[in-house]
């Protein structure tokens, strides 16, 4: 990419594709929703309503097991657009940041899915389709596991943090196409 480009559209080879752009989107969007209410779930009265959040979270943190698998084919099969100009501190933390974010997108659902698989089969999609893990223990292995999910959960939300504050700082202060060429749009020639 040329050191003097400026925040207008991208060419097609500096950006990522359709649907790496929508599976980043979807997934951002159902993570935001779910840390949240995955911390106000747990401290709920027992009612219908509590049920209705777990099921959710549940189901939609299998969702994210799906996605985050398409993903990282597409990842590794169309590659992604080389890293906008940066010193090489800068592109050792976006690149290892990157990689912390694809490795928490797969151990935070799978240990929320071993725990409930311990304790509490079956873990349904939606009430439906049963996807239960082979992982016997019961509460005893759930409650270790549980720990391990929230510690994810809080770190994936830590690096989360960094990473949006680190794509509008480069929108709005360095003004380079870093966001741009994540976004949906007509931005794919000049
Ligand atoms: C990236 C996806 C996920 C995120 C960001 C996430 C986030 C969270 C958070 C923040 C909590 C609250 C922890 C606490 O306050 O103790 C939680 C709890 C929980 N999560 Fe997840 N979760 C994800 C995926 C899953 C999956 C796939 C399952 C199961 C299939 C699951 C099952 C649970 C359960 C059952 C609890 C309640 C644990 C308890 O009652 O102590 N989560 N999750
Ligand atoms: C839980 C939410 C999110 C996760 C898990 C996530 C994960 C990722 C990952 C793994 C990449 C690297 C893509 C690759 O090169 O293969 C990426 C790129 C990117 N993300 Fe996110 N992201 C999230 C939310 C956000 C938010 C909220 C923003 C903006 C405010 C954002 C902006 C970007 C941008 C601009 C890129 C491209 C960076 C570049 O090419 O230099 N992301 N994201």
């Amino acid at each position: 990419m040329s050191e003097t480009t400026t925040a207008t559209a991208s060419p097609a080879h500096e950006r990522y594709s359709g649907l790496q752009i929508a599976l980043h989107w979807a997934t951002a969007i159902i993570i935001i929703g779910m840390i949240p209410t995955g911390m106000v779930m747990t401290s709920l009265d027992p009612s219908p309503f509590k049920n209705l959040l777990y099921e959710l979270h549940k189901s939609f943190g299998l969702i994210i097991v799906g996605l985050t698998a398409i993903r990282l084919v597409t990842r590794w099969l169309s590659g992604a657009p080389p890293l906008v100009p940066m010193s090489p501190v800068k592109r050792a933390a976006a690149k290892a940041t990157h990689i912390m974010l694809y490795a928490l997108l797969v151990l935070a659902p799978l240990s929320g899915w071993a725990a409930t698989s311990a304790c509490c089969a079956p873990v349904n999609l939606f009430w439906s389709i049963p996807l239960t893990l082979p992982v016997s223990g019961g509460f005893d292995v759930a409650k270790r596991i549980f720990a391990v999910h929230y510690g994810l959960t809080l770190a994936l939300a830590g690096l989360l943090l960094l990473h949006a504050a680190a794509a509008l700082h480069h929108h709005y202060a360095l003004r380079d196409l870093t966001l741009r060429r994540m976004l949906p749009g007509s931005g794919g020639t000049r």
